[in-house]
């Protein structure tokens, strides 16, 4: 089976009529230069429904009847390229479908470690690059940096801050809940954590940053990015990722009312994509892959099953249910 896009969520949240289900169609013959693939693991992005909503920016287009579109990893069923097998492991753009062909040009080849398969659409994947390259051209840290991640519990944050602490920044984490502020503080290392939906922000953000932020890593904009604007520290650097909060908003927000606490700081914003670090990713991926090897990086793959639940699993994105990277379990490797 597939999912096709059925609306366009602007403006309000996604809904399970905002997709259909449909049965394949009989296979066609492969074009020269495409792959045939089983889908294993699909990536829930918060990016995807912008893609729905046709939003603009750096994503591809959709129509209203387009196969509903993700990234995800999948096994070669049958191949017209040299260099791909049947059995081979890709990544790449499959789509909420059982089985895709796509232009093996699109496709990256993965290393056979099926242990790793969903580390290759988190921490290794596209969450972790964002993370590798937001923190490497805009986010700069030095030792001794107090570095603040918004949604620090889910795929990008959790690794951005492991960076950063990494580079021996104090790393101070806001996440919805105790759960996941538990798992930045006793298992990523993270110096702090601060459940947003439980806490006063303002208040526990003085008492844990006093000297102010040197760096903020912003997943979700909106009101939490308004208040930690007003605790930057003389010459901090803000790292704009993500705006969750604005994700299901009608409208534009207002903008952030101490934005000119930059003046005063003079401090900078840096608005960051992945997009434009694509002829960096294998050595970026290299460099990853060595943090977790030696485990300096924890990652965290939370997986639910099933394309026929596809829909109701991107929403737990936006309910923020995820701890670490969302994926869905289409099938298991042959
Ligand atoms: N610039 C780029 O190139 C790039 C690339 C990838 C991702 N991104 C952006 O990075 C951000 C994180 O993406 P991700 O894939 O790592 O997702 P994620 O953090 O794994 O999952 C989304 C999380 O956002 C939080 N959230 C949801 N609605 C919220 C709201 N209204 N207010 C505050 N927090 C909310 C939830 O955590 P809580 O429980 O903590 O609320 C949820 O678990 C997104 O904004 C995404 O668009 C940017």
């Amino acid at each position: 089976m597939h999912w096709r896009i059925a609306a366009r969520p602007r403006g309000r949240e996604l809904r399970i009529d905002d997709f259909t289900a449909h049965q394949d169609e009989p296979r066609e013959p492969l074009q020269p230069g495409e792959v045939r693939l089983r889908t294993l693991l699909l990536s829930c992005d918060p990016a995807q429904k912008g893609w729905m909503e046709n939003a603009g920016g750096y994503a591809a287009p959709t129509n209203v009847g387009d196969i509903m579109p993700a990234t995800g990893i999948g096994q070669v069923i049958e191949s017209g390229v040299a260099g791909l097998v049947p059995g081979d492991f890709v990544a790449g753009p499959l789509g909420w479908r059982h089985e895709a062909v796509v232009a093996a040009a699109l496709l990256d080849k993965l290393p056979p470690d099926r242990e790793r398969l969903p580390m290759h659409l988190g921490a290794l994947g596209g969450s972790g690059l964002t993370a590798w390259f937001g923190m490497a051209t805009a986010a700069h840290p030095d030792p001794g940096d107090t570095l603040v991640v918004t949604g620090a519990g889910g795929a990008v944050g959790s690794v951005a801050g492991q960076i950063g602490r990494i580079a021996g920044c104090r790393v101070i984490g806001i996440a919805g809940g105790p759960a996941k502020c538990r798992w930045l503080t006793e298992e990523l290392g993270f110096a702090a954590a601060i459940d947003y939906k439980s806490q006063d922000l303002k208040a526990m953000i003085a008492e844990h940053a006093p000297g102010g932020i040197d760096i903020l890593w912003d997943n979700v904009g909106g009101d939490q990015l308004d208040t930690l604007l007003g605790r930057l520290a003389l010459g901090a650097r803000v790292v704009l990722c993500g705006g969750i909060a604005r994700y299901e908003q009608p409208g534009r927000p207002a903008g952030p009312s101490n934005y000119f606490n930059l003046v005063f700081r003079r401090a900078t914003m840096t608005g960051i994509l992945l997009t434009d670090h694509k002829a960096d990713f294998p050595r970026a991926r290299q460099r990853l892959a060595g943090f977790v090897d030696s485990g300096q990086i924890r990652t965290r793959e939370d997986i639910a099953e099933g394309l026929e639940q596809a829909p109701e699993i991107l929403m737990r994105l936006f309910r923020g249910e995820n701890i670490g990277k969302l994926l869905i379990r289409v099938a298991d490797p042959e």
